[in-house]
């Protein structure tokens, strides 16, 4: 056999023999991935047992386990961090939150906590904006609830915040309260129909449409009980709470 011909098959050997190898360690790295999720809202932690007739499950849905336990570890040790220097605010006499601690989020956070809020972000894109990546974020919140802190009745600014409000809860389960109000003042005038969102640690809820401009929303005190499916009571004991609000930048008009 000619040398240079037997020298082409050799080193040709040596090509297929390094692009098996690499496809087996590129199949070994892709099978150590986690499996691919999709993620579905969990219909029966809102429950629309007195919910008005035209109430749509779009307003408002909640995914449970959305983050890693790792995850919410990292973003509650650097939400304590940022934290660290600041006193429990006490509200005023009409304000819509008593005994919380507030923080902007979006520096000086670890990686960890810096992926999941891209990640919870992308997948608000996906469920509410159609997939679309030019959504502006207005800077991430954190709010930390005292067990004994009160979040009331309200609906969030219209001036700067857009079409969806959306919280990852962190620390402690609740349960959030959705009613109807009236145009003029924001304040809800019923209290014969409301949506409840069980809302557990590791769960983010996303409201838009009527959920986001039509109703308020407010955080149940502890003790509070939500119907789990058709035959389930749970009462939901509330600690100190945390969540990051996501809330994306209105439009110029
Ligand atoms: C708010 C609010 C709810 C929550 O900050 O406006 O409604 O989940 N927060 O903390
Ligand atoms: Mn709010």
């Amino acid at each position: 056999m000619n040398i240079f011909r037997l020298e082409f098959q050799m080193n040709r050997g040596r090509v297929c023999e390094r692009i098996l190898e690499s496809s087996k360690l590129w199949k070994r790295w892709y099978a150590s991935l986690p499996a691919p999720r999709t993620h579905q809202p969990m219909k029966n932690f809102v429950d629309k047992s007195r919910a008005p007739s035209d109430f749509e499950d779009r307003f408002a849905l909640v995914f449970s386990d959305i983050i890693s336990e790792a995850e919410s570890d990292a973003l509650i040790q650097d939400i304590h961090l940022k934290m660290k220097r600041k006193r429990w605010e006490e509200g005023h006499w009409d304000s819509v939150i008593t005994k919380y601690k507030e923080t902007e989020l979006d520096r000086n956070l670890s990686p960890t906590s810096m992926k999941a809020i891209e990640r919870l972000r992308c997948l608000i894109e996906d469920v509410s904006f159609s997939g679309i990546s030019t959504v502006s974020w207005l800077p991430s919140h954190a709010i930390h609830l005292h067990k004994d802190g009160k979040l009331s009745a309200h609906v969030d600014s219209v001036k700067f915040s857009g079409k969806v409000v959306c919280g990852l809860s962190l620390l402690s389960d609740s349960i959030m309260r959705l009613k109807p109000h009236n145009d003029l003042d924001r304040v809800s005038n019923t209290d014969s129909e409301f949506i409840d969102l069980y809302l557990p640690q590791r769960s983010l809820y996303i409201l838009s449409g009527k959920g986001r401009y039509k109703f308020t929303h407010e955080i149940l005190q502890s003790g509070a009980k939500f119907r789990l499916g058709t035959d389930k009571c749970i009462e939901i004991t509330r600690d100190d709470r945390m969540s990051v609000i996501f809330r994306d930048a209105r439009e110029e008009q």
